[in-house]
């Protein structure tokens, strides 16, 4: 009883105020449009689909130790498609599996969502594709068919992708950017942007540097970080720094070195 009233305060609170609620569960978009809840983790069926299923969850969640062939930094699935691949704003799994195939100007084609992830392993991981038929892309694709079950399909829902942040007011500017970050970020990530390894593991991604994602993956366009960071950064703070903020820092981290985009085969 207790528990509905305050999500009902909340709730009026993120629709008078017009901010998008960070809450893990189900949350509220801009113009209260409810967001999409996936399948819990205890309703992955049991049989060959769930085995499926839950190797794909691995391979997202701890993709060096999975998928280590194909992988050439110090991330994950999970480091930028948040709580396991569910989190809206963080091009959560369950806004993607239908709206693919789809076309995208970068490759001038229309991609399945096997070869948009494939696009996900050379750039973001900074590594190599799996071929499609592969047995990583079948559990990745049946991973994000099991998250999407019920969700309407052929239509972007609320949540889905990274938020759209408005043109900033001012040229972002990397330089009061290095003060957001120092002030805000560097606790986790790393002064120099480093981030942070524990027992082999990446316990907070580094944002720069060698071992992060590379120049032509999709955080290197300073708006889609920009929208990333706004609604998820720091973490489980999103929507915390201004609009502003979120630009700014997002200009200083993809003024910092990293490594080249492949040469297109
Ligand atoms: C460095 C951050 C980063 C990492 C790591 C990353 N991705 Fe992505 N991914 C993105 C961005 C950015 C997009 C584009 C989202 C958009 O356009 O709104 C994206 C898009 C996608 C999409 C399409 C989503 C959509 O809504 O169209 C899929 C599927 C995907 N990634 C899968 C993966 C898989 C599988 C891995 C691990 C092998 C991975 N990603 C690793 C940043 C990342
Ligand atoms: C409390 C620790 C913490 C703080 C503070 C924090 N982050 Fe993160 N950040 C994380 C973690 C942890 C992840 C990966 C999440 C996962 O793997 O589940 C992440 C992921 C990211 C990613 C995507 C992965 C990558 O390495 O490229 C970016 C970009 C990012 N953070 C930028 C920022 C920025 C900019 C700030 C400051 C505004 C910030 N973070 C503040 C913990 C933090």
């Amino acid at each position: 009883m207790l528990g509905k009233t305050v999500k009902g305060v909340l709730w009026w609170a993120c629709l008078s105020a017009l901010v998008f609620c960070d809450s893990p569960g189900a949350g509220v978009a801009s113009a209260g449009e409810a967001i999409f809840s996936p399948p819990s983790e205890q309703s992955i069926p049991g049989g060959s689909l769930g085995d499926l299923v839950r190797k794909g969850e691995e391979i997202f969640t701890n993709t060096k130790k999975y998928a280590g062939h194909y992988v050439g930094n110090d991330l994950t699935c999970e480091s930028c498609h948040l709580n396991r691949g569910r989190k809206a704003y963080a091009a959560p799994l369950w806004g993607a599996y239908g709206i693919y195939p789809r076309y995208r100007l970068k490759n001038h084609k229309v991609n399945s969502l096997a070869e948009r992830m494939q696009g996900c392993f050379r750039f973001s991981m900074n590594g190599t594709a799996p071929a499609v038929d592969s047995p990583t892309v079948k559990a990745l694709v049946a991973y994000s068919y099991w998250m999407s079950r019920g969700a309407p399909v052929g239509v972007k829902l609320p949540g889905a992708g990274m938020l759209h942040l408005t043109p900033p007011s001012r040229s972002p500017d990397p330089f009061s950017g290095k003060k957001v970050y120092e002030a805000r970020c560097a606790l986790c990530h790393g002064l120099h942007g480093q981030g942070r390894m524990s027992r082999g593991e990446t316990a907070f991604p580094p944002v720069w540097g060698g071992k992060s994602f590379n120049k032509g993956a999709g955080f290197y366009n300073v708006g889609k970080l920009a929208g990333f960071i706004k609604m998820n950064m720091p973490l489980s703070k999103g929507d915390s720094l201004s609009d502003q903020d979120a630009w700014d820092v997002a200009a200083y981290v993809d003024s910092q070195p990293r490594p080249e985009k492949p040469a297109v085969k």
